[in-house]
């Protein structure tokens, strides 16, 4: 009987678990996450361990790589459409790819390309200003279309997608992740149909089927005049074991992840900044001020965007508050320790970044938007892991330079032009499906700040 009783409680804890899943993952979360360093629970026998502690999270991610990959959920959410790209890739076959596309993310690099995002930035202006300040603006859609604008304009200069439709097809594809990662909770099978699954593997043939055009065309027209791009260090990257080039699947697969992680994130990033500074009207007056300063009165221009510290403090505080990928995982491939216990081969390894990013052990009234937290000083006294909206160790964020330039370029261009007016009274429940999306629109009023 005693048997049947905690048979029943387990079937039940894990039905709650698997239904929150799907819901909101970050509503899955055991709520000992906020208050303990390190978290051991099981899921249907298998071991999974939350780990919130700065110290255990280097000691995991930075210490342990080797003996980690990105696990069965991961390869069964992602795979699907990014394939054997980079943020989905093991081994030797990563290694390679973080290798060819690593020269492309140095600083020097990124510095030369802040012009079209600050290009990409006005255009944006633009659209904004045409609205007028009567109509409500689906905030986080217009910073998608800006970022979608910067990750083609930098990395695929002569494409020609639909903008639209390859920003609904990562829409299309991320919304039904959850379901993917609750099938793999319970171990059904990959081809078991679920809501979502079919509009998502359509929308992923149609960007597919764009990008492979993409590439076609580039092979057709063959060496171009001009700095090297993403696709030509593909085209042009040599396995150092075998000597073998990308396949066109593999090269699809990466510009595909490009695509969908090189812009969703930012985009989001932004969109909740912005309504964050649109609440907190001090936060937005010293952004300006220090905006005005910097260019002198005159347009926002790439020379200025390392000046602009105090806009970069901003953007970090609201991806504490609202990290745009706010979880990450692992399997362990082989048992280790970690703060002394053994973690078993097989086990799965969760780091709730937006979890250690309010975590009351770590940070003084963390609910409250506060960008002097990321003044040099208070960001001395933190533990480098108390923030790390782009992961750590080996596989972080390939793009995170890229990001921050582009993010200040963005609202440096928006915020000196215009205001931003949340219309909502509260903000909107974040809601995870991969990264991290308002539950409804961030609708804002936008209006002019001066003309030109
Ligand atoms: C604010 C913006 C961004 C955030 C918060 C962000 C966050 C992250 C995080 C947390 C990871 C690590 C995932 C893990 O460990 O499982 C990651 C990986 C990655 N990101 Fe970003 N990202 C951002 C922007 C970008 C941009 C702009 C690009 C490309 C232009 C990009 C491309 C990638 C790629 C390719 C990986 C996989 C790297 C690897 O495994 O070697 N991301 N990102």
């Amino acid at each position: 009987m005693t048997n049947f009783v905690s048979t029943l409680r387990e079937t039940r804890r894990v039905a709650r678990a698997i239904a929150a899943t799907i819901r909101n993952p970050l509503e899955a979360l055991p709520p000992a996450v906020y208050e303990e360093p390190i978290l051991h629970t099981r899921i249907l026998k298998r071991a999974m361990i939350h780990v919130m502690d700065p110290a255990l999270i280097q000691e995991l991610l930075v210490g342990n790589a080797a003996r980690l990959d990105k696990g069965r959920a991961v390869r069964r959410a992602l795979s699907p459409a990014l394939g054997d790209g980079l943020l989905t890739a093991e081994g030797a076959s990563w290694r390679w790819q973080r290798q060819a596309i690593a020269p492309l993310f140095r600083p020097d690099r990124v510095q030369a390309l802040v012009a079209p995002m600050i290009k990409a930035a006005e255009d944006c202006r633009d659209r904004l200003r045409a609205h007028g300040p009567d109509r409500l603006v689906a905030i986080e859609q217009e910073t998608a279309r800006t970022t979608f604008d910067v990750i083609v304009e930098t990395m695929l200069a002569d494409a020609t997608f639909d903008t639209d439709t390859m920003i609904q097809g990562v829409s299309n594809y991320v919304r039904q992740t959850n379901w993917s990662l609750a099938s793999n909770m319970v171990g059904a099978p990959q081809w078991l149909p679920h809501p979502g699954k079919r509009r998502a593997e359509k929308s992923n043939a149609i960007m597919r089927r764009q990008i492979n055009a993409h590439v076609a065309a580039r092979r057709a027209k063959g060496a171009r005049d001009a700095t090297p791009d993403l696709l030509d260090h593909l085209l042009s990257a040599r396995d150092p074991e075998t000597g073998r080039a990308m396949t066109d699947s593999e090269i699809t697969d990466n510009l595909l992840t490009f695509l969908a992680a090189g812009h969703e994130t930012t985009a989001l990033g932004l969109a909740w900044t912005l309504d964050l500074v649109g609440r907190h009207p001090g936060v937005a007056a010293r952004a300006r001020d220090e905006i005005l300063r910097v260019t002198d009165g005159g347009p926002v221009a790439p020379r200025h965007i390392a000046q602009l510290g105090y806009l970069k403090q901003v953007f970090n505080e609201g991806m504490r508050l609202y990290p745009p990928a706010p979880m990450i995982s692992r399997q362990a491939q082989e048992a280790f320790t970690l703060d002394g216990v053994t973690i078993e081969a097989g086990s799965t390894l969760v780091v709730p970044i937006g979890v250690v990013h309010r975590h009351s052990a770590l940070w003084t009234d963390p609910e409250r938007f506060d960008p002097e937290r990321f003044s040099p000083e208070q960001e001395k006294a933190r533990h480098r892991y108390a923030f790390m909206p782009f992961g750590a160790g080996p596989r972080v964020c390939i793009g995170n330079i890229f990001a921050l330039s582009e993010a200040v370029a963005i609202l440096a261009v928006l915020l000196r032009d215009l205001d931003f007016a949340p219309a909502l009274a509260v903000p909107p429940r974040p809601r995870m499906d991969i990264t991290l999306r308002p539950e409804s629109s961030l609708l804002m009023r936008v209006s002019s700040r001066r003309l030109h």
